[in-house]
C-alpha cells in the first residue's frame, strides 16, 4: 500500500487527479470506478481543468459509479447521477453512454444489481477505482458488518450515514434509507484502488482502516488485502499515522 501525503485538500485533489490522469493518458480505454461525497469534488474539478487545457481526453473512457440512492430520480439534486453530471460529466468530453450508475428507480432491485455486475464485467472490469471513506468506515455504501463477499446489492443505510448525509438534504427525513452499492467483492476486483481522505474528522477512521484489524466492522479495512492501493490524504487525515508516512 502506498500512502501519499498532501499538505491540504487542494494538494490531495491534485495528487489524486494526477494518478487518474496518468491512468487515462497511458490507457485511454480505461474503465474508471468513481465515487461521490464531498471529498472527490476537487479531484473532479482538477480533471476538468486539465481537460480544458487539452491534457486529457475522456472520449474513450468508461465510468462506473460505486452507488446510488434508491427511490430518487436521476434529476433529483441529491441523486448521485445528478452529482456526477454536475460535478464532472457535463464539463468533460465523456460520451453520456459511457457513464454508468446503478438505477435507484429500478422496479426490481435484484435484477438491477445483476445488470450492473454484468455491465462491469462486459466492460472488462474496473482498471482504477476511486474511493472515499465514510466516518464509520464505509466504502461505497457498504456499511459496517456487511458480508465481504457481496457484489452489487441493495443496502439499508445506517442512521449515522443518514445523519452524515443529511447536510445535503433539507432535513434528515428526506435522506433515502436505502441505496444500491457495489459490494466489497466488486470493489476488491478493481485492478487499482485510489482512496482519498481529508480533514481531521477522517483521521481516526483512516487510521483504523489502514492499521487496524481487517474486519467487516470497518469495511474500508479490507483494502489492506488489495495488491495495488494508493491512499492520498492530507496532513489532518494522516494525523494518527506514524511520521515516516
Ligand atoms: C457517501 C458515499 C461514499 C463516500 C462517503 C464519504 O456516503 N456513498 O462513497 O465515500 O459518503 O463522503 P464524504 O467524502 O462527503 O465524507
Amino acid at each position: 500500500m502506498k500512502i501519499i501525503h498532501a499538505n491540504d485538500y487542494a494538494g490531495m485533489c491534485r495528487k489524486a487527479a494526477n494518478i487518474i490522469s496518468a491512468q487515462i493518458i497511458l490507457f485511454p480505454n480505461s474503465v474508471i470506478g468513481l465515487a461521490t461525497g464531498s471529498t472527490p469534488v476537487g479531484v473532479y474539478r482538477q480533471l476538468i481543468e486539465w481537460y480544458r487545457k487539452d491534457d486529457l481526453d475522456f472520449s474513450t473512457v468508461h465510468t462506473v459509479n460505486l452507488d446510488e440512492y434508491c427511490g430518487i430520480s436521476p434529476d433529483h439534486p441529491q441523486s448521485y447521477r445528478y452529482y456526477m453530471n454536475q460535478n464532472f460529466f457535463k464539463d468533460v468530453n465523456i460520451p453520456a453512454g459511457n457513464t454508468n450508475l446503478p438505477n435507484g428507480l429500478a422496479e426490481d432491485f435484484d435484477m438491477e444489481c445483476t445488470r450492473y455486475d454484468h455491465l462491469i464485467s462486459e466492460l472488462g472490469g474496473i482498471d482504477l477505482q476511486l474511493l472515499g471513506i465514510g466516518h464509520n468506515g464505509h466504502i461505497g455504501f457498504n456499511e459496517p458488518n456487511e458480508a465481504y463477499g457481496k457484489m452489487t446489492h441493495r443496502i439499508q443505510l445506517k442512521q449515522s450515514t443518514v445523519d452524515a448525509n443529511a447536510r445535503f438534504f433539507e432535513d434528515s427525513s428526506q435522506v433515502p434509507r436505502y441505496a444500491l452499492t457495489m459490494g466489497i467483492r466488486a470493489i476488491m476486483q478493481a485492478q487499482k484502488i485510489v482512496m482519498v481522505a481529508n480533514g481531521e474528522d477522517k483521521a481516526e477512521i483512516l487510521y483504523r482502516a489502514v492499521y487496524g484489524p481487517v474486519t467487516p466492522s470497518v469495511p474500508a479495512s479490507i483494502i489492506q488485502l488489495h495488491p495495488d492501493v494508493t491512499i492520498v490524504a492530507d496532513t489532518a487525515a494522516l494525523r494518527k499515522f506514524p511520521t515516516e508516512t
